[in-house]
């Protein structure tokens, strides 16, 4: 059987992750190393995807990528990097008789054409660069075969897509570890909890603003880099001391350590954010006031039932657990209501915990 003039395709969804414990800044900016490990929740619902198809042919004349309808520029230094590791791993295509259809030889020959769609705001500090990355080095991955030459290797191209996106790869809790080699082979994601003893965990995303941020994650970390005193702090001295603690509270199924940590850690990122020169302001007044709802809510409920955490943009994700979420919606609408046009008003959804399976 010959595949010389047959298009191939393959399609996937990959989810978005919410980093409880933060990536801020590259210690390698081509290898995208982090300075610090981060964990995140990998949210598999289906409102918060990326759903990638990508077309093979011979008969492309080159690589093209659509996102959300639009035509985009492929010829990034990341995404070229993606697709030359993924090319470079590629395996046989064989039909489930073992019938050999293309040698892996033979994949330099096709060209992609790559249809990507988020149905969530784009570059709103939504995670959409993770699930979006995640998903074009996965959907190419399948389709060329890939073959991993060590344990998290698609993770480590991924992270070069975008940090982030190596830990959508993943379901349940997250850690994309630092790693010590230069090469980066050991800065890889790993599953460090399945989270199925967090199915009663509740993710509300409150949408403040769903515009464009004006600060890209990549360009706000490298000058906090080069200017905040107060990252080069807490990458050394507060993170390794947090994510073991979060460690343990995650084992322990215990909340309020959990939302303790990922509020600390939300605002010492905003922290760094502001100690940065010129400073980044990724909070608006709303994400303000709804940083002090959450704490004045806790303070009447006597304990934390509710935590917040904001990335490089002003959406809250809330985390809570099934048992207060009636309360909690109830509380938020009573509070900001809930608008159906999102700029800087307040809507929310509400999603499910997170769950362990992989991607597709
Ligand atoms: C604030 O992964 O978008 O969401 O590696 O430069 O592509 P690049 O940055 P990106 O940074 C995300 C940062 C964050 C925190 C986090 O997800 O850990």
């Amino acid at each position: 059987m010959s595949l010389e003039n047959e298009l191939l395709s393959v399609t996937c969804t990959a989810p978005v992750n919410i980093a409880l414990i933060k990536y801020w800044g590259k210690r390698d900016e081509e290898k995208i190393l982090p300075l610090n490990p981060s964990l995140s929740i990998t949210l598999d619902v289906d409102d918060l995807r990326t759903k990638t198809t990508v077309v093979a042919s011979k008969h492309f004349d080159r690589d093209r990528l659509w996102l959300n309808g639009k035509e985009h520029d492929i010829s990034s230094k990341r995404m070229q990097t993606c697709i030359t590791k993924l090319r470079q791993g590629a395996g046989d295509l064989r039909s489930d008789d073992g019938t050999l259809l293309i040698a892996k030889e033979e994949w330099k020959h096709y060209r992609f054409h790559i249809i990507s769609e988020n149905n969530f705001p784009t570059a709103a500090g939504l995670a959409s660069s993770a699930s979006g990355l995640a998903c074009f080095v996965y959907s190419i991955s399948q389709l060329l075969c890939f073959k991993e030459t060590f344990p998290g290797e698609l993770t480590t191209i991924a992270r070069q897509g975008s940090g982030s996106a190596c830990r959508s790869l993943l379901g349940g809790f997250v850690l994309w570890e630092c790693g010590i080699a230069p090469d980066g082979t050991d800065s890889i994601a790993k599953q460090m909890d399945t989270g199925d003893k967090w199915k009663h965990l509740r993710i509300v995303i409150l949408i403040v603003n769903d515009q464009q941020k004006k600060t890209s994650s990549t360009a706000g970390m490298q000058t906090s880099v080069q200017t905040s005193d107060l990252l080069k702090f807490r990458s050394k001295e507060v993170v390794p001391v947090q994510l073991s603690r979060m460690r343990d509270a995650i084992k322990e199924e215990d909340f309020t350590t959990l939302a303790t940590i990922t509020m600390q850690e939300s605002n010492q990122f905003h922290a760094c954010c502001l100690d940065t020169f010129p400073p980044i302001f990724y909070l608006t007044d709303v994400s303000k006031e709804i940083i002090q709802f959450v704490h004045d809510y806790n303070a009447k409920c006597g304990g934390t039932f509710v935590a917040y955490t904001f990335d490089a943009g002003p959406n809250a994700v809330l985390l809570t657990q099934d048992e207060n979420l009636d309360k909690l919606v109830a509380s938020l609408y009573q509070r900001f209501g809930f608008f159906p046009v999102t700029r800087e008003g307040v809507t929310s959804s509400v999603c499910e915990s997170p769950q362990s399976d992989q991607i597709i």
